[in-house]
């Protein structure tokens, strides 16, 4: 019921991706996730060649499936030694975060074959990297886990549908059944989960992120620079809430320095409950662990009994004016 154009064109059964995680996501999880018959996703981002090299090896005895690597652009040697890991290795997916990676690198990897899904917060991007030959979109809004843009994905999404020919993946604030079908409604075929894959059996985070996950509000999260110097929404905690405030009364490039250099000396000695994780605004809805499995199958068994029931309601008087009401209104007016 759900097989999409991204079904085809990754080679997976269900159209569900997990976004690359740094610190929650390694082979474990990214062969559980494809092997479970979604797309999982190696993060590179910190990790230095040999461990990209290693984690695909792992991932490669754990999975005959396929699964993709995540290229994070933090600089033109990285992106370009990262890049040349993935084809000469033969990874057949690579998606991009945070930033672009540039057209040069885009053609190289699609030269050899393998299929580019940047991850984009803005129309702008998006037209961009669809020029520069991505097969297919990630448009991500505020609401997700890890580096953020401006815009929500509520109307991000149908936007970037709209300005693009290729496919578009939905990501940020997705995590149950009702995204799934809330993204297709958008004009997505497929969708990206970080934060939700946190809480499951195979993720790799540590035990302090999983309980931290399960007792935080869906308010509980903050976008701060403190962590890269770029926007990421991450769990609140006071040295983040502090750092965001007082970067608000900074004068100069200088002074703006200084705090980070401060704060983050203060991040790197904090005690656990001090400590942060990237972390999106689904947060609050996420009070299980689950395993992949579990999760994966769960979220498409629902989604058919829930596209079900809109469909019949929409069929039934009853359910017309639960889901229309306004429409409902209008008829009875008419009729009388
Ligand atoms: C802990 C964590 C680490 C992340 N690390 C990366 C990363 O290394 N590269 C990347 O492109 N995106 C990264 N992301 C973003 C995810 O891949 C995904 O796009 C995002 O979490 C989707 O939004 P959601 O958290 O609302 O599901 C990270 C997200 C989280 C929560």
């Amino acid at each position: 019921m759900f097989h999409t154009v991204l079904c085809d064109l990754l080679g997976i059964r269900y159209p569900i991706i997990q976004g690359a995680m740094q610190g929650a996501g390694g082979p474990r999880l990214v062969a559980a996730v494809s092997e479970a018959g979604g797309l999982g996703i190696l993060p590179t981002f910190g990790g230095t060649e040999k461990e990209l090299r290693d984690d695909i090896e792992k991932t490669r005895a754990l999975t005959s499936r396929p699964f993709a690597v995540n290229i994070t652009p933090i600089g033109r040697a990285f992106t370009e030694s990262r890049a040349a890991i993935c084809i000469e290795m033969g990874v057949p997916i690579v998606t991009t975060g945070r930033g672009d990676p540039g057209s040069n690198i885009v053609r190289k990897l699609k030269e050899a074959g393998t299929i580019v899904l940047p991850v984009v917060p803005s129309v702008h991007h998006a037209l961009r990297v669809e020029a520069e030959g991505a097969a297919a979109i990630i448009a991500s809004g505020m609401e997700a886990g890890g580096h953020v843009g401006r815009v929500s994905t509520m109307p991000l999404v149908p936007q970037v549908v709209d300005a693009v020919k290729v496919p578009v993946v939905a990501a940020g604030g997705l995590g149950d059944a009702r995204g799934l079908l809330a993204a297709l409604a958008l004009g997505a075929c497929g969708i990206q989960l970080g934060t939700r894959f946190i809480a499951t059996v195979e993720s790799e985070a540590a035990e302090w992120i999983k309980e931290r996950l399960l007792r935080t509000e869906e308010t509980g999260t903050i976008i701060s620079s403190l962590m890269t110097g770029k926007p990421v929404r991450a769990f609140a905690t006071r040295i983040l809430r502090e750092y965001e405030q007082a970067l608000g009364h900074a004068d100069s490039a200088e002074d703006r320095a200084a705090l980070r250099i401060r704060y983050l000396k203060e991040l790197r000695h904090a005690p656990l409950e001090e400590r942060t994780m990237a972390a999106g605004e689904i947060v609050g809805m996420i009070r299980d662990i689950r395993t992949v499995r579990e999760l994966i199958e769960g979220i498409v068994a629902e989604a058919a009994t829930l596209a079900e029931k809109l469909y019949r309601a929409s069929r039934e008087e009853g359910g017309r004016k639960r889901l229309l009401p306004g429409a409902a209104r209008e008829r009875r007016r008419a009729e009388r």
